[in-house]
C-alpha cells in the first residue's frame, strides 16, 4: 500500500529551520522561523514562565485528564486577555472557548467547526498569508478564496483592492483577518481600516475569523486587540484563534485558544457542544502544561506584571531593531527606501529581494530567511547587524 505514496514538498518554514540547524558555519544567522531571540541569539524562557513552572512543580497534584476544552480557569483568563475582562459578549456568556494545541490547533479546530456548520463553508484569506493557513483550513475541507492584501510595490496594504475583493464574497462566507502583526508582511490595518472592513463585512453578512498569534508584540496587549474587540462588539458571530507561542514564549508547549462568539448564550452552548465533539474525535483533549503556566501567571498579579514587563521589553527590542536596521541600510551604499521596515509591526517584514538573492544570502553568508524574503527582524542583534547589512549590500550590488 505505502509504495503508491508520493513524497510531499516540505513545509518552507520548517525545512529552512532544519537547514539552518544543520549549517555548521559559525556566523550563521536565523531570520527565518518566527521565534523571538534576545541579544545573545537565544530564545529565552520568560522569567514569569520559569517561576510558574517552579510553582507548578510543587503544587500540581495530579496528571489526570482535563477536558476537551482544557480547564475553565485557563479559558476564562485567556478570554479576558483577548476580549478585555468587561467585554459585553463575555458578560452575556456568548463566547465559548477551548484551549487548543497551539494556534495551529485553534485554527484547525475552528475550520473543523465551520465545516460542520456547512459543507459549503468558504473562507477568504489575505494574499499573502502565513504558509500554514491554507493547509490548516483547506485540510478541514473549507473552500479557500483570496483577497489582495500586501502590495509588494508600495510595501503597504492594498486596501481598496482588499475591499473590492471582499465585495465579491457571499453572505455566510468567513474572512480570515490577522488580529495584529500580519504574518508574513508586518503590515497591519489601522483603526480606520478596521472600521471600514467591519462595515463592509456587516453589510454583506460576512463572518470574521481572526487569527491573533502575536498579541503584545505589535503596539501593546490592549492596542493589538483593537480589531478583534471591535469585531466582537459588532458581529453576533465570529471565531478567534490565538496562540501563547510568541507572547508567552511557549512555542513547544503548544498552547493556544479557539473562541467562538455566538449570537446568544443558548447558541454558544450548542456551538460548544459541536466544537468539543470535534476536539474529542481529533485529539480528545489538549496538553495541559503550557496552559497551566499561563493560568498560573495570569491569576497572580505579580507574575502578570513580570510577564507584561518582559513582553514590553521584547516588543521594544523588536521596534528598536527595526529602526537600527533602517538606519544601517540608509548609512550603507544600498539603494532604495527601506523605511517601511520601521513602520511595520511584529516579527516580520518582506525585505523585497528576489528568491535568488535570498538563496545567495544563504549560500554565501549563512543568512537564512524565507524564499519570499520574509525576514524575522527579531533574529538580528547588535553583533550581527553590520554583517547582515554588508552581506545584503554585496548581494544587491551583484544584480
Ligand atoms: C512562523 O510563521 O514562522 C511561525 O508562525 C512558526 C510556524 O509554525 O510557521
Amino acid at each position: 500500500m505505502f509504495e503508491h505514496l508520493h513524497p510531499l514538498p516540505q513545509d518552507p518554514i520548517l525545512s529552512m529551520l532544519a537547514d539552518y540547524r544543520a549549517d555548521t558555519r559559525p556566523n550563521k544567522l536565523d531570520l527565518g522561523i518566527g521565534v523571538y531571540k534576545d541579544e545573545q541569539g537565544n530564545t529565552p524562557i520568560m522569567r514569569a514562565v520559569k517561576e510558574a513552572e517552579s510553582r507548578l512543580l510543587t503544587t500540581e497534584q495530579s496528571k489526570s485528564y482535563t477536558a476537551p476544552a482544557g480547564t475553565p480557569a485557563y479559558n476564562q483568563l485567556a478570554s479576558a486577555l483577548v476580549f478585555g475582562a468587561d467585554h459585553p459578549a463575555l458578560k452575556d456568556q456568548r463566547i465559548v472557548s477551548a484551549q487548543t494545541p497551539g494556534g495551529c490547533g485553534a485554527l484547525r479546530m475552528g475550520a473543523e467547526f465551520l465545516r460542520g456548520c456547512s459543507q459549503e463553508s468558504r473562507v477568504w484569506v489575505s494574499l499573502p498569508t502565513w504558509a500554514n493557513h491554507i493547509p490548516l483550513l483547506a485540510g478541514a475541507g473549507l473552500e479557500i478564496a483570496e483577497y489582495p492584501y500586501y502590495d509588494y510595490a508600495t510595501k503597504g496594504i492594498q486596501f481598496e483592492a482588499m475591499l473590492e475583493a471582499l465585495e465579491q464574497a457571499s453572505a455566510g462566507d468567513f474572512v480570515l483577518l490577522h488580529g495584529c502583526c500580519h504574518n508574513p508582511s508586518g503590515a497591519d490595518l489601522n483603526q480606520e481600516q478596521w472600521h471600514k472592513v467591519a462595515d463592509l463585512m456587516a453589510r454583506k453578512g460576512l463572518i470574521p475569523f481572526v487569527d491573533m498569534a502575536y498579541q503584545g508584540l505589535g503596539n501593546g496587549l490592549e492596542e493589538d486587540a483593537f480589531g478583534v474587540r471591535l469585531l466582537a462588539q459588532r458581529f453576533p458571530e465570529m471565531l478567534v484563534a490565538t496562540s501563547c507561542s510568541k507572547n508567552f514564549g511557549l512555542y513547544r508547549e503548544r498552547t493556544g485558544t479557539l473562541f467562538i462568539v455566538a449570537a446568544n448564550r443558548a447558541e454558544a452552548e450548542t456551538a460548544g457542544s459541536q466544537l468539543f465533539s470535534k476536539i474529542r474525535s481529533h485529539y480528545s483533549m489538549p496538553p495541559a502544561h503550557g496552559a497551566a503556566i499561563v493560568e498560573t501567571i495570569l491569576s497572580d498579579t505579580a507574575l502578570t506584571a513580570s510577564w507584561e514587563c518582559e513582553l514590553a521589553a521584547m516588543r521594544e527590542r523588536i521596534q528598536g531593531l527595526r529602526q537600527q536596521l533602517v538606519a544601517a541600510i540608509t548609512a550603507s551604499d544600498i539603494d532604495g527606501d527601506f523605511a517601511f521596515i520601521q513602520q511595520q509591526l511584529g516579527m516580520f517584514s518582506f525585505l523585497g529581494i528576489s528568491p535568488q538573492q535570498v538563496d545567495q544570502l544563504r549560500q554565501d553568508y549563512s543568512i537564512y530567511m524565507i524564499n519570499s524574503s520574509r525576514m524575522n527582524v527579531a533574529g538580528l542583534n547588535q553583533g550581527s547587524m553590520d554583517y547582515f547589512v554588508s552581506a545584503l549590500a554585496e548581494v544587491l550590488s551583484a544584480r
